[in-house]
């Protein structure tokens, strides 16, 4: 059964000279959402007025200024919500409610009842055009689909002059206009652009949706220049365009549309609608974000954005959505978490005013993420993944040989679990095994006596006393350990510093040892530096007795 013969490829339109592939997007388009007419029509539980309502007021407050509300004549919520809408005078002066209709007379006359009293309205007619539709469905000519919609446009402007109160915008969509022969959708959208006569003042809109999306997206953009070119009354008419994402490739299709000519995108947020969706506002004015346009939509929170969208729809967002998922500001492998890192510092230590930071296409903080959500840690995760965590959430600065051994440890702990291990699960191995101590192996005080270049010092660890010598009290502590304990002892490595500024500053000194042939790391906070280090040489080395005996001789 999976034999890719049973299909064809899509035949693209000739268009050598095309001009679309020299243009770059240097501003927004248009934008006309149809989360509550296209993208509700795809739900398997269609939104109450509530919700309707909630989601309209966050398309306010994003910054449409086009909202397709529904499609009022086929559905009588719609018809409701429409009403709402206009009664409880709901729509900021500055929005223009958008419904949709078929060419069809009693349809028509409903949906200006619907928009009874609007200050503003789109009214959007279509009917499809496409060959296969035009074939199999209707089973018609060229001429009676070119008949429909002209039929259509007639009654869409008679309707309009029955209510001269409200400022009307006329719209007509050739539906599956990318299925549809390029000189019969032309040929179509001239005739109904002619009943309207634009170049009286009136607005009209020609709206051309790849309602399935059947090619790639340079296929799509030959189409749309091909169109603009041929299309008698360009200079008079918005072109916008509608794509679906049935191949995935929504938002890029709209994006190389926008290049080869139109002004106006129809799509919904997040990418809600029939199928595999419409096209994503969210994703595409992101895109143009974070190329530095302006996409005059605030997507400055876009966690409210998901949390209202995901409410209304009922469908939760993919993990991995462009721009919004949980986990696109996660890096998981080491090596991205060490770039980002680094990036981020140098990012700040230059002040730099642009953004340009390895593996973060923006700043999550734009859109209301935020950097904690950064690194999580996974066995594919490395030392300097596991350092950033332990950095950025509870401060603690470990010196660089100290990332091996606690990388080593979370590894071996996500590896037993087989999942990600969270920042308080690190610090915990931390604590573990580089902080506690028991009593038995604490320093409760000590005393140096220098004499020349020479130490000698008592110190009292637990309940014992120890004493030894050495070139400062480190040595003269480990000096003190080799003997009580009659053990090969090394100080491999050695770091300290204050935690802080000022004379009252803590200490942290951090120590890695060899006792007999294993290696010890530790570290710990005093109030003075040789404390600290004290405490670390003392912690290390209490680790390597823990199987062997309690405290200390
Ligand atoms: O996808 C489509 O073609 C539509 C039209 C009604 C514009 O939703
Ligand atoms: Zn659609």
């Amino acid at each position: 059964m999976f034999d890719y013969q049973k299909y064809r490829p899509f035949t693209p339109l000739a268009l050598p000279d095309r001009q679309w592939p020299n243009k770059t997007l240097t501003q927004a388009p248009v934008w006309c959402s149809v989360d509550l007419r296209d993208g509700n029509q795809a739900l398997i539980n269609p939104m109450n007025v509530k919700q309707k309502m909630r989601l309209f007021d966050l398309l306010v407050e994003l910054g449409f200024k086009e909202i397709e509300v529904g499609f009022p004549s086929a559905s009588q919520p719609d018809f409701d919500f429409v009403r709402t809408l206009i009664d409880e005078d709901r729509v900021p002066s500055d929005v223009t409610l958008q419904v949709l209709t078929q060419a069809r007379h009693d349809l028509i006359e409903r949906t200006y009842l619907s928009l009874k009293g609007a200050k503003r309205a789109i009214v959007h007619v279509y009917n499809s055009t496409s060959t296969v539709q035009r074939e199999q469905v209707f089973k018609m000519s060229p001429q009676g689909i070119l008949d429909i919609a002209v039929q259509g446009a007639k009654w869409l402007r008679e309707g309009a002059m029955r209510y001269p109160q409200t400022e009307w915008t006329f719209q007509y969509s050739p539906e599956s206009f990318t299925g549809t022969d390029m000189d019969h959708a032309i040929e179509v959208c001239d005739a109904v652009v002619a009943e309207w006569q634009p170049e009286k003042g009136r607005k009209v809109i020609i709206n051309l949706p790849a309602t399935v999306e059947v090619s790639t997206p340079n296929v799509f953009a030959d189409q749309i220049e091909y169109f603009c070119r041929h299309f008698n009354q360009r200079d008079h008419v918005q072109i916008s365009l509608h794509t679906h994402n049935d191949r995935g490739c929504g938002v890029a299709a709209a994006e190389l549309g926008l290049l080869a000519g139109a002004d106006r995108i129809e799509g919904t947020l997040l990418g809600n609608g029939e199928r595999t969706g419409n096209m994503d506002i969210v994703t595409m004015a992101m895109n143009l974000y974070s190329q530095g346009v302006d996409p005059k939509l605030d997507l400055s929170n876009i966690p409210n954005i998901i949390a209202v969208v995901e409410a209304c729809t009922d469908i939760a967002i993919a993990p991995r959505h462009p721009w919004a998922g949980e986990l696109v500001y996660t890096a998981f492998s080491g090596s991205h978490q060490d770039a980002i890192r680094k990036s981020m510092q140098y990012h700040k230590d230059h002040k730099q005013t642009h953004w340009n930071v390895a593996y973060l296409p923006i700043d999550p903080r734009d859109i209301g993420r935020r950097y904690e959500a950064v690194v999580r840690i996974n066995s594919q995760s490395g030392k300097g993944g596991v350092a950033l965590v332990l950095e950025r959430d509870f401060n603690i600065e470990l010196p660089k040989w100290m990332h091996a051994h606690l990388s080593r440890l979370v590894q071996a702990d996500v590896e037993k679990t087989g999942e990600e291990i969270s920042p308080h699960g690190i610090k915990g191995l931390y604590d573990t095994h580089f902080v506690s101590v028991s009593d038995d192996w604490k320093l409760r005080n000590y005393h140096l006596n220098h004499h020349e270049q020479q130490v000698s010092a008592q110190f009292r660890v637990g309940n014992s006393e120890l004493k030894g010598q050495g070139a400062g009290a480190l040595e003269a502590l480990s000096g003190a350990l080799k003997k009580s304990y009659n053990c090969e002892l090394e100080i491999v490595q050695f770091d300290q510093h204050a935690l802080g500024a000022g004379s009252d500053a803590n200490a942290q000194a951090c120590v890695e040892v060899r006792v007999n042939n294993e290696i010890l790391c530790a570290t710990a906070i005093a109030g003075d530096t040789s404390a600290a280090a004290l405490q670390a040489l003392l912690t290390a080395f209490s680790h390597s007795r823990s199987s062997t005996a309690q405290g200390v001789a």
